[in-house]
């Protein structure tokens, strides 16, 4: 398995590619109106991750944490979760994905505070 800054900032690149390939077809259909959902596929997926993963690079004890590898499946739970959920509901489909996908965003940034509130920043491991 790769390191979790790699799995972190991998996946946060990945996610944003998707986010711009959305961007570029809401410009050319002209078609906007999807992008509550676009807009946080890219700052929850793309800058949260890419934060997340900056700081476990420069903080190896937070990163060889027993709770990391529960902390990214959060994180990436929350964006697979999060995003159609708001798709859903700007389609008037429904609300429930949505707001798991919420819950899930507020306990991944939960999983982070205390990650550096128990290591600190930049602690070796
Ligand atoms: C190829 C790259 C991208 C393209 C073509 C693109 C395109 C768009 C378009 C067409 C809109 C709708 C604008 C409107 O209706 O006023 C939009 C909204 C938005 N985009 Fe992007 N975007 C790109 C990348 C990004 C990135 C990298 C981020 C964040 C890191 C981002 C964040 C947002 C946000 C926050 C909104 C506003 C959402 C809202 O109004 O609810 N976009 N984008």
């Amino acid at each position: 398995m790769k390191s979790v800054p790699t799995m972190f900032l991998a996946t946060a690149a990945f996610l944003v590619l998707l986010g711009m390939i959305w961007g570029i077809q809401m410009s050319a259909s002209g078609d906007h109106s999807l992008s509550p959902a676009h807009g946080h596929l890219n700052l929850v997926g793309f800058v949260t991750m890419s934060i997340m993963g900056i700081y476990y690079a420069l903080t190896p004890a937070a990163a060889a944490s027993k709770w990391v590898r529960a902390h990214y499946f959060l994180a990436v739970g929350s964006v697979v979760i999060l995003v159609p959920g708001i798709v859903m509901a700007l389609t008037e489909k429904g609300e429930v994905l949505a707001k798991v996908g919420s819950v899930l965003a507020v306990l991944s940034m939960l999983t982070f505070l205390a990650m550096i509130l128990k290591f600190g920043f930049g602690e070796k491991a």
